[in-house]
């Protein structure tokens, strides 16, 4: 038998090398090289015989309509685009803990109570740990079929038999072939094994829900690779502290991505959370200086939201800066605009910024919310009550327009705000709230600064 080629992969980005190194050469990342063995050989170059010859369609064709399977867990469908699609994979990845199982068991057992045939396969978890969550979450009843496995062969094998409509894998990097000599959860054996679903899926037009741990770096281990093979990208998502977790899609062949589904963590389960406003913003009371309320767009959903910083003496020869939910570049950014166009220094000073709930903003348009909150915890004026804000900043620190304001202000004022802190917005459809322009960054500080040290509100407010 011929000997196996050694080779070396980096666990983070794939890459093949010959040789170990202690750092990879394409993603610089350090001691990620592991030694594994090459798979086997496909039968070398295209001489070996002509390929079958297919026939063209129009683009303009009669294609069946897609049948989607709700899950009846709304928020799930909507990340999803209303329902998991046949002969599709889906990705559902997020830190250890976060609850991914708990989701996709619920979402099986709904499906399976509704007459769906689903199968659960477990490779963390043994049977019984598995059956006690069920009857945690008060799903025992459901006809779900369950198994403890980690072998690809046996797992479809088993399914082949009769392939279930929807197949939850949990998780991928547990997951092996016997056919490669690397250890479970390496690149070569997530891949392959990932490989193998999903050509089964593709088959017998099962729905392949594949669960992938999320490594320190905030990726799905066991590269990137595994996110193009899928046809959607799931990430769960949450701060452990907090009871909420945030179903994210960053991709979907069959619906929109950036669609977020909100949960709330409870002793029987994930519970919805049909309007997520007003459970990030259900601690507020009377306004505080250092508060802002932002708001946001989440997919095609508005979604209001506090933030919440904090500016404090120093006494470091490096200022703490330190952010929860929101991009610490673009923080610096807002800073160094506030700094270099407002005459407001930042610098020497302590910042803590935080996003109320848990919730991840990525959005532009929380820039003007988060000089809010920096500006009123400097000088202890609160934001007026009942004012929204939303906005990008440019560098030079003009206010510029952010998309689907009108949405914005329609759901500020069905939360009960009365007025907005934002650009003009332009072609504005229906008058719901008293809208304060901003054209520049200096005319916000300038409202603060009118307030004047201590004052306790907003100086064109009373
Ligand atoms: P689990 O679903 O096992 O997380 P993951 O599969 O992502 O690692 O959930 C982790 C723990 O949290 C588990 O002990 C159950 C508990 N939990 C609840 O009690 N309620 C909930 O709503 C969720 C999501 C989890
Ligand atoms: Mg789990």
């Amino acid at each position: 038998m011929a000997r196996l080629a050694e080779r070396y992969v980096c666990q983070d980005c794939g890459t093949v090398t010959p040789k170990w190194s202690g750092r990879c050469e394409a993603c610089q990342a350090w001691n990620t090289i592991v030694e594994e063995n090459a798979p086997p050989q496909p039968p070398k170059g295209l001489s070996a015989g002509r390929g079958r010859v297919f026939e063209f369609v129009p683009l303009d064709g009669k294609s069946e309509a897609l049948v989607r399977l709700t899950t009846g867990i709304s928020e799930l469908d909507r990340v999803t685009g209303e329902g998991l699609v046949p002969a599709s994979a889906l990705l559902v990845g997020g830190d250890p803990g976060i609850g991914k199982s708990t989701l996709l068991l619920q979402a099986v057992a709904g499906l399976a109570a509704a007459g769906v045939d689903c199968a659960y396969i477990s490779g963390e978890e043994a049977v019984d740990q598995v059956r006690l969550r069920a009857r945690r979450l008060g799903l025992g009843q459901a006809p779900v079929r369950l198994a403890a496995a980690t072998s690809v062969r046996d797992i479809l094998s088993s399914l082949g038999q009769t392939p279930p409509r929807v197949v939850v894998i949990d998780s991928i990097q547990t997951m092996f072939l016997d056919n490669l000599e690397s250890a479970p959860g390496t690149v070569s054996q997530v891949r392959a094994s990932a490989q193998e679903l999903i050509r089964f899926a593709k088959q017998n037009g099962t729905t392949m829900l594949l669960v992938g741990h999320v490594t320190k770096e905030g990726q799905i281990a066991g590269p990137r690779v595994l996110e193009h093979m899928v046809d959607t990208v799931l990430y769960f998502e949450g701060e452990r502290g907090h009871q909420f977790r945030i179903l994210r899609a960053v991709k979907n062949r069959f619906g929109p991505s950036d669609e977020i589904g909100v949960f709330e963590m409870t002793d029987r389960g994930l519970a919805e959370v049909a309007n997520p406003s007003a459970l990030f913003l259900s601690e507020r009371e009377r306004p505080v200086s250092g508060t802002a309320v932002f708001a946001g767009i989440e997919g095609t959903r508005p979604v209001l939201v506090e933030i919440q910083a904090l500016v404090a003496t120093s006494s470091l020869a490096t200022p703490r800066r330190a952010v929860v939910g929101w991009d610490s570049g673009r923080l610096a950014m807002v800073m160094a605009v506030l700094d270099a166009r407002c005459g407001l220094a930042l610098g020497g000073r302590d910042i803590y910024l935080n996003v109320a709930g848990g919730l991840r903003i990525s959005e532009p348009g929380a820039d003007l919310a988060v000089a809010a909150a920096l500006v009123s915890a400097l000088t202890g004026v609160p934001v007026p009550e009942g004012a929204v804000v939303f906005g990008e900043i440019g560098l030079s620190g003009e206010i510029r327009a952010v998309s689907q304001a009108d949405l914005r202000l329609k759901e500020a004022a069905k939360l009960g705000f009365s007025r907005a802190l934002a650009p003009a917005v332009r072609q504005r459809r229906q008058a719901t709230l008293e809208l304060d322009e901003l054209t520049q960054l200096a005319d916000l500080v300038r409202r603060f600064e009118a307030g004047g040290e201590g004052a306790q509100s907003w100086a064109d407010d009373g």
